[in-house]
């Protein structure tokens, strides 16, 4: 019997030339003496070009600093990075502060959750987008200034002749998000990360702002990786999502056979969480037991194993490697949901809670 798995572009992404390609990315944070902590534990990926991935985990999974880490953003002192992420022929985390600099801004951009905390709040927001323009293309001043209220427009901000001498502070949240998003799409950067650019944001403003990063990246062929706890967001802009947990990725697919066919027993644990609109009023939640802080070091077993249901002795065996469970589909568990010797039947019962059946991108 062949077995089809719905989404999966047979042609990606093995067969495309990866933009990034990040291998065994660690992240241990501590002081000379200490034992250091492993924020972000042999963490890989590849993304292409005009690509969409997804980074999803709980609060404290290592997604923001595997983020910091390949920008080149996160402090010298007390930190150790280790690994590679080879952007067009060269390590990142090899580049020096100058070389990365060069990189950031004309090739690498970053949207962060609060856009208060990375816009100049005294500096108006044309001046923060035309300072890019000038960094990276030699423009003329009014070329600039038009380019600049063009990029404003492009980002749905009405009237964005008028905005462009504003400051951040006379803009809604919602409108700064979007200035924001314009200073960082002012340099058509290759790659775009987006940490958890919407959750300060109310539902409506969200949905328009996600939209607006579709719209942005399939027209410029931007790659996107898309920090999220939220798999709402997942669902409507990812084409392959990574799942992490405690600093590691537990599970990578495409989106659609992720909801469609959770196999790591947190994925399936985190689409049981989400409650149905269409669902019984008196049916329980199904939560995640406990919290991230029980955790046991991946060193010594699965992390998960004391929040999992399904977990076993052979559980707790050292440094459980990912393996490949369908095409593009790899899984870190030792009895993944909807296997036949799992006698799981999780498999099934999370796809029914996902948040909304995933969409096509156009
Ligand atoms: N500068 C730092 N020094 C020490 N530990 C840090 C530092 N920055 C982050 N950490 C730790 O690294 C771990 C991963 O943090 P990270 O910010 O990547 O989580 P996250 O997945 O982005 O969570 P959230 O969804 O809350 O943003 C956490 O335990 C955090 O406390
Ligand atoms: S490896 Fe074991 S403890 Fe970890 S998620 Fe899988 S079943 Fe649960
Ligand atoms: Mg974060």
């Amino acid at each position: 019997m062949t077995t089809t798995y719905p989404g999966v572009d047979e042609a990606s992404p093995g067969s495309r030339t990866p933009l990034l390609s990040v291998r065994d990315l660690r992240v241990t944070f501590g002081r000379r003496g200490q034992t250091g902590f492993r924020a972000v534990d042999g963490v890989s990926f590849d993304i292409s070009p005009g690509e969409v991935i997804g980074l999803v985990g709980e609060s404290g999974s290592g997604k923001s600093v595997t983020s910091m880490a390949i920008m080149g953003l996160l402090p010298t002192r007390g930190v150790r990075v280790e690994g590679e992420a080879l952007y067009d022929g060269r390590n990142l985390l090899d580049l020096s502060q100058r070389e990365l600099c060069r990189v950031r801004g004309s090739q690498l951009a970053m949207v962060f959750q609060d856009p208060m905390s990375s816009l100049n709040p005294v500096v108006t927001v044309g001046t923060q987008v035309t300072e890019v323009l000038h960094a990276h293309q030699k423009l003329s001043r009014a070329d600039a200034k038009a380019e600049a209220i063009d990029l404003l427009r492009r980002c749905g901000i009405p009237d964005p002749g008028r905005r462009f001498g504003e400051y951040p502070h006379q803009l809604s949240g919602g409108m700064r998000q979007r200035a924001l998003i314009a200073t960082a799409l002012a340099c058509k950067p290759k790659l775009l990360i987006c940490d958890e650019p919407t959750t300060a944001l109310d539902v409506t403003i969200q949905a328009q702002v996600l939209e607006l990063l579709a719209e942005l990246v399939s027209s410029l062929g931007t790659a996107m990786v898309m920090i999220t706890h939220d798999l709402g967001v997942v669902a409507g802009l990812c084409d392959r999502v990574n799942v992490m947990y405690a600093g590691r990725i537990v599970e990578q697919a495409p989106r659609r056979e992720l909801f469609a066919h959770p196999r790591h027993r947190y994925t399936e644990g985190l689409l049981n969480s989400i409650p149905r609109l269409d669902g019984d009023r008196d049916e329980p939640l199904h939560p995640i037991p406990g919290t991230p802080r029980d955790t046991i070091g991946w060193e010594k077993a699965c992390a998960f194993a004391p929040r999992c249901r399904h977990a076993t002795d052979e559980c707790l065996r050292p440094d459980l490697e990912l393996r490949q469970l369908a095409p593009h589909h790899d899984v870190r568990c030792v009895h993944p949901a909807g296997a036949a010797s799992s006698g799981a039947t999780g498999g099934a019962s999370a796809a029914g809670r996902s948040p909304e059946p995933p969409k096509e991108r156009s």
